[in-house]
């Protein structure tokens, strides 16, 4: 039998010239839909258990055209044969992967976004070891929550993931009513020179400032992503920034679209007219999933990231003949997550305060002995940052951090509702990422904002915003997710048991 967006995804995948990779679409798997609730989400219906995925992910150098395929290739780094391979399972599938690091440098996996136990969080000298060069890692996780997550190392970032260190992983089961073509669009810049080769990913007048920026604009590893959708259809677009840096102002021109969710999670859909300019500002690590009415055969719509002084186009879509037929845009929600809810009433209240750090400068400890294991690695410089700019509630990440832990920025107790409050007394955006939970947002000082549901939320210079979430038993790091300023100094963890 074949479902609708089967057929669709045969129509697309034998037209011309078209984009998409086998693995951009989904997987076509039907859902049973449930009636929708009076008001805000309706929960997702139960399901039964999944099935198993076993992955080899085989970290090492690999030679790919970035700057097009007349130009000399560059050397990045990735988990798999395709760069920032996307990998699509459904709510209650199990995965397991199989890290083999065939880099110079240790690295790990980091699951961002998925609510995993903090065994398999990835964060080397925290939740697990480092996986050294020639050694290897299992994760195995059940992803609790559906949406467009990625993973990625968590020591050397802007090194590893500057290199394209990174995946996607797509978790489904979350449509009432299935989009007509689902699409990923991964921004995330390179920095090379015309030659190919890797600039400096990180510089101090980027680390102390708004970051480094990449040189070459990318989505899905290339300059704009050019893709065929069915007239008339409802293309659902997840957009995730995984660049290190960059901040997006993502709209919609030449067609109707709402955004949908959040970090992967529902929200009530909201036409994105109707947001502050008209547009979603998406920092680093952050995703948003957009649904887009397709314009009649033969027109296009495109989507743009218009913060910079000209609107970039990050993707061309181009609607082709289909069977749907002209209706008004009503966009359907997506179900709602079974993210525990913090309760306001009893929740502890914490503030954290995001600084420049107080001024010391970072030198690597020579505490351990000379025949410890880890030495020639932290000697690498890894994990260390030689430069401190950053600081949250004036503690620092140690230069010595990732082997000798500093104490935690807090003690929770699991199972308590907190509510945070971030404040940012830096001139310069900070997107805030809190490890193994989704918070909800419940206020922000600067921005006209929703409540939504988040992993990462962008506080901007100067603004107080309001999270709650239920605490989860393990060590979460706790950071900024401009990769420079996580490396240096704008990082640390919260010990909850
Ligand atoms: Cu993408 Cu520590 O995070
Ligand atoms: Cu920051």
């Amino acid at each position: 039998m074949h479902t609708r967006r089967a057929v669709i995804g045969a129509t697309l995948g034998s037209a011309v010239a078209l984009s998409l990779a086998e693995s951009w679409l989904p997987s076509g798997r039907q859902l049973v839909t449930e009636a929708r609730a009076a008001t805000g989400v309706p929960p997702r219906p139960r399901h039964d258990g999944g099935r198993l995925h076993e992955w080899s992910f085989v970290a090492q150098e690999r030679d790919v055209h970035l700057l097009g395929e007349d130009k000399p290739a560059s050397k990045i780094w990735s988990y798999a044969e395709t760069l920032m391979p996307v990998r699509r399972v459904r709510i209650g599938d199990t995965i397991r992967a199989h890290l083999v690091n065939r880099l110079p440098e240790h690295t790990s996996i980091h699951w961002h976004g998925v609510r995993v136990p903090n065994a398999m969080d990835g964060v080397p000298f925290v939740t697990q070891p480092p996986v050294l060069p020639g050694e290897s890692f299992l994760y195995e996780l059940t992803p609790p929550d559906t949406g467009a997550f990625f993973f990625h190392p968590h020591c050397n970032e802007a090194g590893q993931v500057g290199r394209g260190l990174t995946g996607i992983l797509i978790v489904e089961g979350d449509e009432q009513v299935a989009a007509d073509a689902d699409i990923v669009m991964a921004v995330k810049d390179w920095r090379l020179d015309p030659d190919g080769r890797w600039l400096d990913f990180e510089t101090s007048d980027g680390a102390s400032r708004a970051g480094t920026f990449g040189t070459v604009r990318a989505v899905n590893g290339s300059a704009t992503l050019k893709a065929l959708v069915p007239a008339h259809g409802d293309v659902r677009i997840r957009v995730l920034n995984l660049d290190s840096t960059r901040q997006m102002q993502l709209g919609v021109d030449g067609a109707d679209a709402a955004l949908i969710a959040t970090d992967g999670n529902a929200i009530e859909p909201i036409a994105l007219d109707r947001l502050q300019h008209g547009a979603w500002r998406l920092a680093p690590a952050m995703r948003v999933d957009l649904l887009v009415r397709s314009p009649a055969a033969g027109r296009a719509f495109t989507v743009y990231d218009y913060f910079g002084a000209r609107p970039y186009a990050l993707g061309r879509f181009s609607a082709v003949a289909s069977s749907r037929h002209e209706r008004p845009f009503d966009p359907p929600s997506l179900y709602g997550s079974t993210v525990p809810r913090a309760n306001l009433q009893s929740a502890e209240r914490l503030t954290f305060e995001f600084s420049a750090a107080p001024g010391s400068p970072a030198a690597l400890t020579a505490e351990l002995p000379d025949d410890h294991p880890l030495k020639p690695v932290l000697l690498d410089s890894l994990c260390v940052g030689d430069r401190t700019f950053w600081a949250i509630n004036k503690q620092t990440w140690p230069a010595s951090g990732h082997h000798k832990l500093p104490p935690p920025l807090a003690r929770l107790k699991a199972g308590q509702s907190y509510v945070f409050e971030l404040v940012n007394a830096t001139p310069h955006p900070h997107p805030i990422h809190l490890h193994g939970h989704t918070f909800e947002v419940l206020s922000a000082s600067r921005q006209k904002l929703p409540r939504f549901l988040a992993d990462t939320v962008l506080v901007q210079p100067r603004e107080r915003i309001e999270i709650a979430f239920v605490a989860a038993p393990g060590n979460w790091m706790f950071h900024c997710h401009v990769l420079e300023h996580m490396e240096t100094g704008m990082m640390g963890w919260l010990s909850v048991t």
